[in-house]
């Protein structure tokens, strides 16, 4: 199921000519009207005939515009391939708008087995953006297809940087592919229909994945989830014959001062239940599983990186089927550790199953606990389809989003209105799973709050991202974003993991 070929990242400085690629990317810009290659690598003549060749095509030079246009004597690659930087000033470039540059040229590249990347890198940073931006839009998803596409995908990528003897650059280039990594991986799951990934093949792929990692993987199946009261999972997982899995993963390197709790929405896919949805589009449900795909593959990164800092994933698998034995609207559901919910609607299941992950989760008494979910429709109407939502304590939630601004990921802050609260009481239960439609985002969020656990008195501190709009892109590929699965997040969490080892 993950199956994203590997790459290889290295980097060289300016003297192109030592080094035989099949193709070089420079970085285009535009000024004053005329177009203008951004720290040429290659000699004033052919630099000033090839900006004219440009001109003269009417080439724009904006944001994932390629052109490809033969090679020149000075490099030994026979394409070169033009990316629009997007900027007015090279003194506009930061590191998203070099991370997005490559990756858009590295996406769209194809049939080129190896690539010089000449974009102005003059900091490690820089070099380091443009590395995880190939790492990031270097990618194909065929697995289901009969015939696999005969042009290749880039395996060899070398950055052109005058900082290539910094002894801080081989590390970040390891960073740069071990995230790169991470998200395609997430993609790949993503991706994978639900026919082929199903909450037992999840847990069996990540027993496999973790057997060349540090990592310990504990899989509750449903008569361990039935003998310990996982109510929400099985609640939600009932009308499917894939019956329920909570995986639990755990990195403890000896050193860790501190505990990070990481809960993630597994619904293998979303039919809504009994509280069926409509036909159109539903086919996109098979990306309801995003939040445990980005945990999975956070955990493995933050092992693969050796960061001092315990780390526990908790997956929440589910398939949400409309069967004989599907939970109805109006039952009510004992969730671990004995809170009853009333499902009003069978279709707010992620909460249900995020639940019993949040309980299980604050039982080890982790120092903060960031769930994951593609929950709510509502999160799309209020932020759109690139940017997630972050609710919970202030200072993580604010921290988190620092750190999405850090990485280059796109995420905003949001309340946790104490009025909505009343709105999911239950007539019946101590809660009910649905509540106020009008900032439904928010609604969910203050339900999962009633999961988080305490340590002396205290809430432990909590943050959950929706990013029901980010997980999964069913408009045009963009930047190093492809169409379909996003690997949205990862690098955030990956990013605050790091932040958290060191403080
Ligand atoms: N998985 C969906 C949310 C979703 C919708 C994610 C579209 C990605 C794209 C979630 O389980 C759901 O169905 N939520 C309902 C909740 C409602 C019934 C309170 C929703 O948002 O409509
Ligand atoms: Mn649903
Ligand atoms: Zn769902």
């Amino acid at each position: 199921m993950i199956n994203s070929s590997d790459l290889k990242l290295t980097a060289i400085g300016t003297d192109i000519k030592r080094k035989n690629a099949d193709a070089l990317v420079l970085g285009i810009y535009k000024s004053e009207d005329k177009i203008h290659i951004a720290d040429s690598v290659l000699p004033a003549a052919s630099t000033a005939q090839l900006e004219q060749a440009l001109n003269d095509l009417g080439v724009a030079a904006k944001a994932d515009e390629l052109t490809r246009l033969p090679g020149v004597q000075d490099s030994k690659a026979k394409v070169i391939g033009f990316i629009g930087l997007g900027v007015d000033s090279p003194a506009d470039l930061d590191s998203e708008t070099l991370r997005r540059a490559a990756g858009s040229a590295a996406r769209q590249l194809t049939g080129v087995k190896s690539a010089l990347f000449a974009l102005p890198a003059g900091t490690v940073e820089h070099a380091a953006a443009i590395a995880e931006g190939i790492a990031l839009g270097n990618y194909r998803f065929e697995n289901f297809r009969s015939k696999k596409n005969e042009k290749p995908v880039l395996g060899d990528a070398i950055v052109v940087t005058p900082v290539s003897a910094d002894k801080q650059l081989p590390a970040a280039l390891k960073r740069a592919a071990v995230i790169g990594r991470a998200v395609r991986a997430t993609r790949d799951l993503i991706n994978t229909p639900a026919n082929e990934l199903y909450p037992e093949s999840f847990a069996s792929t990540v027993r496999d994945y973790a057997k060349s990692l540090p990592l310990k993987v504990s899989v509750y199946d449903e008569k361990k989830l039935a003998k310990d009261g996982f109510g929400g999972l099985l609640g939600v997982g009932g009308g499917s014959d894939r019956a329920p899995r909570l995986v639990k993963i755990e990195y403890a390197p000896s050193k860790a001062a501190k505990h990070l709790a990481l809960v993630g929405k597994g619904i293998t896919f979303d039919t809504g239940g009994i509280s069926i949805k409509p036909a159109a589009g539903m086919h996109a449900m098979k990306s309801d599983m995003s939040g445990a795909a980005a945990m999975f593959q956070t955990i493995a990164a933050v092992a693969e990186l050796g960061l001092d800092l315990k780390v526990t994933a908790w997956l929440c698998l589910a398939e949400n089927m409309p069967g004989s034995r599907a939970t109805r609207p109006g039952d009510v559901l004992s969730m671990y550790g004995g809170k009853t919910v009333e499902v009003l609607n069978t279709d707010a299941e992620g909460r249900l199953v995020m639940a019993d992950g949040l309980v299980a989760a604050s039982e080890e008494k982790p120092d903060a606990i960031i769930d994951i979910a593609t929950l709510t429709g509502a999160q799309m109407l209020a932020l759109g389809l690139r940017t997630a939502g972050i609710m919970g304590e202030d200072t993580l939630r604010d921290e988190l989003v620092a750190v999405s601004q850090r990485v280059g990921e796109q995420a905003w802050g949001m309340p946790l209105p104490e009025e909505l609260r009343p709105s999911i009481d239950s007539q019946v239960a101590d809660l009910a799973n649905i509540g106020e439609r009008m900032g439904g985002m928010m609604t969910a969020a203050v339900f999962l709050q009633e999961f988080v656990g305490e340590v002396e008195g205290q809430r432990i501190p909590w943050a959950h991202i929706d990013f029901a709009g980010p997980a999964f892109n069913e408009g045009s590929a963009w930047g190093y974003t492809p169409k379909n699965g996003t690997g949205s997040q990862v690098r955030t969490l990956i990013g605050f993991a790091e932040q958290f080892a060191a403080s």
